[in-house]
């Protein structure tokens, strides 16, 4: 049998200031994202949440739930992008933690909101790791995500076009198989007591962007994201976890 690709992980920890430079890379797209994402995620908190940023990379949501007055950790297994991370933080108040998801170092029910964005589809076992999320939940927290579908369009546009269009994108920075279907996730939520009560998908708005920068080799300044109803390639959403 062919060797199963593998998803690689390994790369944040070579991407130093270029999380938040970087236009050569897929990174940039994240950032932009991220731009509707944080606003997304913020109106639907409460105010002065405990919020804890599992797969929190170089902070982009994190940091900007602390500026939102939150009191935020975030966590992940790269070292450096925590330090990264940790730079960038302009509260100077998030608690930055090197940690294993399977494994989170904290007691059951600490936190008001567990985020976890492009994270999902970066694991093997997304099911555990949704059950540990709820572990470290308060009862009726929330649990926002963000992740993307699998079916042939997601493998066009997030992963194909991606590396033809971006020549530095890291190999197997996504897996087609790892990509989750909304069905599938609201499961592994339903079997971590988490229940799914908002969907919404997010799509990038490339129609103004001259022909000649889409394939300059990075990625142009112009794109911007917004939402959809349809989920056929990313999306997100917010699960709450029941009170008993
Ligand atoms: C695509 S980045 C997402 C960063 C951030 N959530 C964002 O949206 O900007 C995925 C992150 O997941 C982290 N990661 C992958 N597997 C992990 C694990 N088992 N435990 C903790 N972090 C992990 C990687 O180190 C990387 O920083």
């Amino acid at each position: 049998m062919a060797n199963p690709i593998k998803i690689n992980n390994s790369f944040y920890d070579y991407y130093g200031e270029r999380w938040y430079t970087a236009d050569d890379d897929p990174v940039a797209l994240l950032r932009l994202e991220n731009k509707v994402k944080a606003p997304w995620i913020l109106s639907r908190i409460n105010k002065f949440s405990k919020i804890l940023d599992v797969g929190c990379g170089a902070g982009f949501l994190t940091n900007q739930f602390a500026l939102a007055g939150h009191d935020v950790t975030g966590v992940d297994q790269s070292e450096d992008s925590l330090r990264v991370a940790h730079t960038y933080d302009r509260s100077g108040k998030v608690r930055y933690l090197a940690a294993n998801a399977y494994e989170l170092p904290f007691d059951d029910e600490t936190f008001d909101v567990v985020t976890s964005t492009d994270f999902l589809e970066h694991i093997d076992d997304p099911e555990k790791v949704i059950k540990e999320f709820s572990r470290v939940l308060k009862p009726g927290g929330t649990f926002f995500f963000h992740t993307f579908n699998r079916n042939p369009l997601s493998w066009l546009v997030a992963i194909k076009m991606i590396e033809w269009l971006i020549p530095k994108t890291p190999k197997n920075m996504h897996v087609l198989k790892l990509f989750i279907k909304p069905i599938e996730l609201q499961k592994y939520c339903e079997n971590a007591h988490l229940k799914v009560i908002e969907l919404t998908g997010i799509k990038p708005v490339i129609s103004s962007i001259p022909i000649k920068r889409l394939f300059s080799g990075k990625v142009p300044d112009q794109i911007r994201f917004e939402l959809t109803r349809n989920l056929s390639i990313s999306y997100m959403g917010k699960a709450v976890k029941s009170l008993a």
